[in-house]
């Protein structure tokens, strides 16, 4: 669901991405009776959606949850529109479903029962990728289908670049991603400049008084 296109490696983070692949697999938040809310929050283009991409796709995640949905957020944070994303995102591959009547609903509450309905059993991760505006009433009724879930583990993920929003939805502390190490990004910029794709690294890398040529 939304833009997944993920980069094909992750540079760095080992530490901090595996940690997070055992606290939501093996550890903290496996064992959760409720809900588990967990930011990763850092300025724009610091690598929150990549980082986040690479969990959401890892082999272990996709043992782990029966459902997972990636949905954009950004600017619009519109209760139904996201709910019904989320829906669709559930249905997936399930076509077959696409006409029922549920999927037609145009009622919060209709789309927010079938959606209880189809995470019966069944441990769940939702993405909420990028949150730039949202109150706490918002978020209430966005997370409202997924509070009472059945199983222990489930999860949501959110990506922010505005620390008093994870505040506001976590209910754990948050990631925060720094810039990555200076050796690393060297050799991120690198790869970037095989495949000519340094043009907008340029700058930077002339602040750091590296050599391009
Ligand atoms: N650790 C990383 N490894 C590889 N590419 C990265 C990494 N972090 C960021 N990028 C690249 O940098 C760009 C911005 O990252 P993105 O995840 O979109 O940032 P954010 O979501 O924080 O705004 C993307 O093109 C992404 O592919
Ligand atoms: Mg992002």
């Amino acid at each position: 669901m939304g833009s997944i296109s993920t980069q094909h490696t992750l540079y760095g983070r080992e530490t901090i991405f595996k940690k997070t692949l055992d606290d939501i697999t093996i550890g903290t938040y496996h064992s959760e009776t409720s809900l588990s809310v967990l930011p990763i929050i850092g300025p724009g283009g610091i690598g929150k959606t990549t980082f986040t991409q690479h969990l959401y796709s890892d082999k272990r995640m996709e043992e782990h949850f029966d459902v997972k949905v990636w949905v954009c957020v950004s600017t619009d944070f519109d209760v139904f529109k996201l709910t019904k994303r989320i829906y669709d995102g559930m249905l997936g591959a399930e076509k077959e479903e696409s006409n029922t009547s549920a999927n037609q609903t145009t009622n919060l509450n209709g789309l927010q029962e079938s959606i209880t309905r189809k995470l019966k059993s069944k441990r769940f991760l939702i993405v909420f990728d990028d949150i730039w505006e949202c109150n706490s009433e918002g978020w209430e009724n966005l997370l409202a289908p997924f509070i009472n879930g059945d199983t222990k583990g489930n999860m949501v993920l959110v990506t922010t670049r505005f620390p008093s929003k994870a505040e506001m939805v976590k209910t754990t502390n948050p990631i925060a991603l720094e810039g990555l190490e200076p050796q690393v990004f060297f050799t991120f910029f690198l790869r970037l400049k095989q495949q000519q794709r340094y043009k907008f690294f340029s700058g930077c890398c002339l602040l750091a008084g590296a050599e391009l040529h």
